[in-house]
């Protein structure tokens, strides 16, 4: 077979995992073939006759979910490219990196490899971003691995980069760690190229896109500030509003800051009294569209993230999300988990964040 001569340096260790059963992991730096080797195995795997399967947590470039998600699968049918496969099961991160979203994305990697155990995968192939440097991608790593428990542990490193992270991994018992070099075929992609392949994935994702409206009695926000303070009720907002003469169309209590929807912004008098009047130290205010075109996971009743949406007008007058998803129905979400990203349609990503204060 031809990927003998395209990888030489990874023919040993290859063999060796294709009989191998349990959960293999890929860890390396970004375009250090971490992809390509987890493809290859695989393959070589389904070709064996193996019931493998593949979990996926480069929420930056994914092969099998939307951007911004983990995913898992079952490889029990034929194939020809890992990205053509529907994943069995998502975890939602809404960012292209789970450098600001550990805990987040280690919820998320433990759910997509939970959920495809029930399958009875022979083997399992783990596919990780390349964030490595720093003693947080480091931690960040260390965990992951200690989360997932692989039995094996593939190191694909071009020049020392990995070693903070190999250094502590060689001092444990409970893994076989392969340490390979990275093929001269494996080319470095470009910033842009990245960035463009991710674009094209979010377009995919949303081509087929259709426009659901949920009443917000029927879920609960997550994820994010808005939603998880104490809701103010409408006589006591009604209240606020008359006394600084302005539309406050959603209040809540976070903690000791009041998260304030408004429909024009409020002057520094209207702040103060408002301040003054409802007690708090912090006050965060946001018009409705500040929320639009952001990145939602859309969770059902089960916990189960089904598919993603992009806000397309949050109205608290009409007490209505509607949300842009390829998802059939809205009916079974019962949690909307509020992203970091702001996506149009089209797979372009907005830059500027959504600051909630
Ligand atoms: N045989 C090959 N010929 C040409 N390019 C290749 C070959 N194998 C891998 N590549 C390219 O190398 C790049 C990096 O590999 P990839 O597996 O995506 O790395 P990582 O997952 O570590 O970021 C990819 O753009 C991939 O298409
Ligand atoms: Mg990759």
């Amino acid at each position: 077979m031809r990927w003998r001569e395209l990888y030489p340096e990874w023919q040993e260790a290859v063999e060796e995992l294709v009989r191998s059963d349990g959960v293999i992991l890929a860890l390396g730096a970004t375009d250090t073939g971490k992809s390509t080797f987890c493809a290859l195995l695989l393959r070589l795997k389904h070709q064996a006759g193996q019931n493998a399967g593949f979990v996926d947590l480069d929420v930056g470039q994914t092969t099998v979910g939307p951007p911004t998600t983990f995913s898992s699968v079952l490889l029990n049918k034929p194939y020809e490219l890992l990205s053509e496969l529907t994943p069995h099961s998502l975890a939602f991160l809404g960012d292209v990196s789970p450098v600001r979203h550990v805990s987040l994305a280690l919820t998320g990697a433990r759910r997509v490899l939970d959920d495809l155990m029930p399958l009875q995968p022979q083997s399992v192939v783990i596919d990780t971003d390349g964030y490595i440097g720093g003693w947080h991608g480091r931690a960040y790593k260390l965990m992951l691995i200690d989360l997932l428990r692989p039995q094996a542990i593939v190191a694909l490193q071009r020049a020392g980069e990995l070693e903070p992270i190999l250094s502590a991994l060689r001092l444990r018992a409970n893994w076989k760690l392969y340490e390979l070099p990275v093929p001269k075929t494996i080319l470095r992609k470009s910033p842009p190229q990245r960035a463009q392949h991710r674009r094209a994935a979010f377009a995919r994702y949303f081509e087929k896109a259709q426009s659901h409206t949920l009443p917000l009695d029927q879920f609960r926000f997550i994820g994010r500030r808005l939603g998880a303070g104490q809701p103010i009720s409408d006589n006591r907002r009604r209240f606020l509003a008359d006394q600084v003469h302005a539309e406050l169309l959603h209040a809540e209590m976070v903690g000791d800051s009041l998260h304030l929807i408004v429909r024009q912004p409020l002057n520094d008098a209207q702040i103060e009294m408002l301040m003054t009047l409802a007690n708090v130290n912090k006050l965060v205010m946001l018009p409705q569209s500040a929320y639009h075109n952001l990145l939602v996971g859309l969770i059902d009743y089960t916990g189960r993230c089904y598919g993603l949406g992009l806000i397309e007008r949050l109205d608290y007058k009409a007490r209505v999300l509607e949300v842009l998803s390829p998802v059939r129905s809205v009916q079974p979400v019962r949690w909307v988990q509020l992203g970091y990203l702001r996506v149009l349609p089209d797979g372009t990503e907005l830059g500027e964040p959504l600051r909630e204060g």
